[in-house]
C-alpha cells in the first residue's frame, strides 16, 4: 500500500521562519504532502495561509484543537497521518499531546516543548503508542555528520578524549525585541521561549550534535550563562565545561551576540589516535585529521566509495554539487515518511531510516537546558546533569 505520507501543521503561518522550510523539506522527496494546517492563532492568518499554499478550505484550521479533532473523524483513507510542529516553545506540548492522544505520529520543533515536566509527559505518551516521534534537530541530517558519527564508531579515532562544539550567532547583538521583531520577541520572552534563551534555542543543537557524532553523553557540566544585551529577560551567552560518560572533556559555547557572526556552529572531536573537524557553514566538507599524518578532506558525492553507508544513504547530488540545510531537513523527513510507509505496509523499518533524532533527543535536550541554567545559578563547581533515563 504505497502512497504519500500526509502531513498536517500547526503554526508556519505567513511571516513565520521555520514552517516554510519544513514544508520545502518534507517536498524534497515528493513522499510527503501538505493535506492540512492551523497555520496560525489568529484566523484571518491561519485562513489566508491555507489560500495561499493551495489547500482545500475544509482542511484549513483556526485551531490546532480543530485540526486534531477533525482531522482524527475523517476516512482513513483522506485524514493525516501526522503532525509537525512549527511553533514558538510554549506551544509544541498541547499539539503534541493532543496529536498523540488521537494516534497521529508527530514531528516537533525544538526545544521539545517548555518545561522539563512536559518533556517527561510526552515521552511516557509515545512509549505507551506504537507511534513516531522526530524532533527536528537539523544538524543531524548533513552525510557529513553521518560520516563524522560512522569514522568514530569504528574506532577510526580511538578513545574520544575530547569535544569542543561552538555555536555562536551575532542576530541578538543589539536589543533587536524592543522593535517587536516576531522571532526576537518571543525568543527572549521567559513566557514562550521558556528557561533558556540562547540555551534552549541553538545551545540545545550543539548539545544534540556533540553527543549524536561522539556517541557520549554528557554527565556533568560547569556553566556561566549571561545576559549581555541590557534589558534582555533570557540568556543570550553560555559558555559551558563538560564531562562525558567515557572520560572525556569538552567545551560547549553558545551565544547569540557575538556580533558580526551569521550562524556558524562548528564542532570538533579528538581521540587518542586523531580528530575531525566539521563546519555547519562548508557542510560537503569533512577534515579527518590523524596523529603525525598529513590531514585528509573529505568531502560529499554520492559517487564516493570511500565515504561510509551512513553518508552515502543521506547524499542526493554526485560530488562537486553543494549540498546544504534543506537537504539536511529533509533528510530528517525522508527518513521518518519512509518509517511510517513501512509501518503503513506492516514491514520492518530499514535501520538506516530509522536514523533521526526522536522524543529522547528532546528529553535530552530539556534536560541540559535545565542542567545549564541550574549549573550557573549554583556555586557547585560541577553540576550533575540532570537525567531521568
Ligand atoms: P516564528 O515566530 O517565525 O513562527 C511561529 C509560527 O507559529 C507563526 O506562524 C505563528 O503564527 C504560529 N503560532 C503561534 N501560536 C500558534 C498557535 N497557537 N496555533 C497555531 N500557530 C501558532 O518562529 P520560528 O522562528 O519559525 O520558530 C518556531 C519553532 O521552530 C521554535 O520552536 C524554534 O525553536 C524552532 N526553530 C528550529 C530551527 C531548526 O534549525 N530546527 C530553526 C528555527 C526555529
Amino acid at each position: 500500500m504505497k502512497r504519500k505520507i500526509r502531513m498536517g501543521m500547526v503554526g508556519g503561518g505567513s511571516g513565520s521562519f521555520i514552517g516554510a522550510v519544513h514544508r520545502m523539506a518534507a517536498n524534497l522527496d515528493g513522499q510527503v504532502e501538505l493535506v492540512c494546517g492551523a497555520f496560525s492563532s489568529r484566523p484571518e492568518v491561519a485562513r489566508q495561509s491555507g489560500i495561499d499554499l493551495f489547500l482545500p478550505q475544509d482542511r484549513v484550521y483556526t485551531s490546532f484543537e480543530e485540526m486534531v479533532e477533525k482531522e482524527a473523524v475523517l476516512p482513513e483513507d483522506k485524514r493525516m497521518d501526522f503532525v509537525s510542529i512549527v511553533t514558538p516553545n510554549h506551544v509544541h506540548f498541547e499539539p503534541a499531546k493532543l496529536a498523540l492522544e488521537k494516534g497521529f505520529h508527530v514531528v516537533c520543533e525544538k526545544p521539545l516543548c517548555f518545561s522539563l515536566e512536559e518533556a517527561y509527559a510526552l515521552r511516557k505518551l509515545v512509549e505507551q503508542s506504537d507511534l513516531e516521534f522526530c524532533v527536528t534537530h537539523t544538524y543531524t541530517g548533513y552525510p557529513m555528520v553521518k560520516e563524522a558519527r560512522d569514522l568514530i564508531k569504528a574506532g577510526k579515532l580511538g578513545k574520544i578524549r575530547k569535544v569542543i562544539v561552538e555555536y555562536p550567532q551575532g542576530w541578538l547583538s543589539t536589543n533587536v525585541e524592543a522593535s517587536g521583531q516576531t522571532q526576537a520577541s518571543w525568543r527572549t520572552d521567559p513566557k514562550r521561549s521558556g528557561m533558556g534563551g540562547s540555551v534552549g534555542d541553538i545551545g540545545t543543537h550543539a548539545e544534540n550534535l556533540a553527543e549524536y557524532i561522539s556517541g557520549l553523553k554528557i554527565t556533568e557540566l560547569c556553566a556561566d550563562v549571561s545576559t549581555m544585551v541590557e534589558g534582555r529577560l533570557l540568556d543570550d551567552d553560555a559558555n559551558i565545561l563538560l564531562h562525558f560518560d567515557n572520560g572525556a572533556k569538552g567545551v560547549l559555547h553558545c551565544s547569540q551576540i557575538c556580533a558580526g557572526e551569521e550562524n556558524d556552529l562548528n564542532i570538533r572531536i579528538y581521540g587518542e589516535k586523531g580528530g575531525i573537524v566539521w563546519k555547519q557553514m562548508e557542510p560537503n566538507t569533512l577534515l579527518v585529521k590523524m596523529h603525525e599524518a598529513p590531514a585528509q578532506i573529505y568531502r560529499t558525492g554520492g559517487d564516493r566509495p570511500y565515504l561510509g553507508e551512513g553518508a552515502q544513504a543521506h547524499t542526493r547530488v554526485p560530488a562537486g554539487h553543494p549540498e546544504g540545510y534543506l537537504e539536511a531537513f529533509a533528510n530528517l523527513y525522508h527518513n521518518f515518511a519512509r518509517v511510517l510507509q513501512a509501518k503503513l505496509e506492516g514491514k520492518q523499518p530499514d535501520p538506516q531510516h530509522q536514523d533521526y533524532p526522536t522524543i529522547y533527543d528532546g528529553v535530552r535536550g530539556m534536560e541540559f537546558i535545565v542542567s545549564v541554567i541550574k549549573s550557573s545559578e549554583s556555586q557547585e563547581k560541577w553540576f550533575k546533569f540532570i537525567s531521568e533515563e
